[in-house]
């Protein structure tokens, strides 16, 4: 009896702390990321608005989802393509789009960003949309390199502001950094670690400290292989042949450099060098700066380390 009124207690107290599942998600920022997340938040059956500035561009990242979903519905269908035809549209009904942003959370459970990394830009954005958004609502961050206690220092829901950080291409990468910044509440906290798990992603806690875990360790490993090359030991072929085959990397750093862009990387050790002068890991590369300066930022302009299709 004894057992059963602690167990009824303890469930009572936790359901109490417990915040209510997330079941509506505005996804600001239709580039790749946003893309992606909206997509995955959608095929797990969550109602999701992606949210940018033009119909323009909502065009092309629903253009973007529609691809991705065909290579998941092809391969997870591969014997009834009818199949993967209305798994395709029951996800895209899941997925709306609009240009109003504070027309959208005002109804919203969590907003996820995604848009440049620009702090002033950023913190604008939550500045005006925590005057709309519903009390409830949390806000979280995409950023790959910024605090987030300094996105959320333009809003007054400090406890309620937390990290999401996804990795490209959204729909294959597993992982999601949830990140608690010294306000963020465990209320939020434990919200975003079970929304994370409910898109089929495993979490990982983080503090809300320069590059969290992944990119702390991935972009000085690819300033690294930069650096080997500008040093002439080693061609950016030969780099990611002994980094796919001898390490076991999907992909060698250089392709990852094109693949994640390298005005992003820049962007990112930029911040660092600025923040840790002295820290030769964060050193700028001149080839780096050469490439961006040329306007070859990898894949999505088709000229980075190497020429793409
Ligand atoms: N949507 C849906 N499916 C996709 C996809 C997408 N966007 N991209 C790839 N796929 C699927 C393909 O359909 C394919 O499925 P199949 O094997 O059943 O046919 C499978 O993924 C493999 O794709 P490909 O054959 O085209 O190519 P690869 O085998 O090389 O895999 C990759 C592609 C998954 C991107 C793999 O190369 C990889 O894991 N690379 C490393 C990516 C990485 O490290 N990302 C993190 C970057 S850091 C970051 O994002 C943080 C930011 O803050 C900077």
């Amino acid at each position: 009896m004894a057992f059963i009124t602690r167990q009824f207690v303890r469930s009572l107290s936790s359901s109490a702390s417990r915040q209510a599942a997330i079941k509506h998600v505005t996804i600001i920022g239709g580039g790749l990321m946003g893309a992606g997340i909206a997509q995955v938040a959608a095929t797990t059956g969550h109602s999701v608005v992606l949210v940018d500035m033009s119909e323009d561009i909502l065009k092309k990242s629903v253009k973007v989802i529609e691809n991705s979903l065909k290579r998941v519905a092809k391969k997870k269908f591969a014997e009834k393509p009818e199949d993967g035809e209305a798994f395709i549209q029951k996800v895209l009904k899941n997925c709306s789009t609009s240009t109003d942003a504070a027309s959208v959370v005002q109804s919203t459970d969590l907003v996820v960003e995604a848009i440049v990394e620009n702090l002033k830009v950023k913190q604008g954005l939550f500045g005006s949309l925590d005057k709309v958004a519903s009390e409830h609502t949390i806000f979280t961050s995409n950023t790959s390199s910024l605090p987030i206690a300094d996105i959320a220092s333009s809003t007054t829901r400090l406890d309620r502001f937390g990290g999401l950080h996804f990795f490209n291409p959204v729909p294959m990468m597993k992982l999601v950094e949830v990140i608690k910044t010294p306000s963020t509440s465990q209320k939020t906290f434990d919200t975003l670690l079970e929304f994370s798990k409910a898109l089929g992603k495993q979490p990982v806690s983080c503090k809300d400290t320069p590059g969290f875990i992944v990119n702390r360790l991935l972009v000085p490993y690819m300033m690294e292989a930069i650096r080997l090359h500008e040093r002439g030991h080693g061609s950016k072929e030969d780099i990611d042949v002994a980094m796919k085959l001898g390490a076991g990397y999907p992909m060698g750093p250089f392709e990852l450099l094109d693949y994640v862009g390298l005005d992003t990387s820049k962007f990112i050790i930029d911040g660092w060098h600025a923040m840790d002068p002295d820290n030769p890991l964060f050193a700028p590369s001149p080839m780096l700066n050469k490439l961006v300066a040329e306007g070859k930022l990898g894949k999505k302009t088709g000229e980075g380390f190497y020429k793409h299709k």
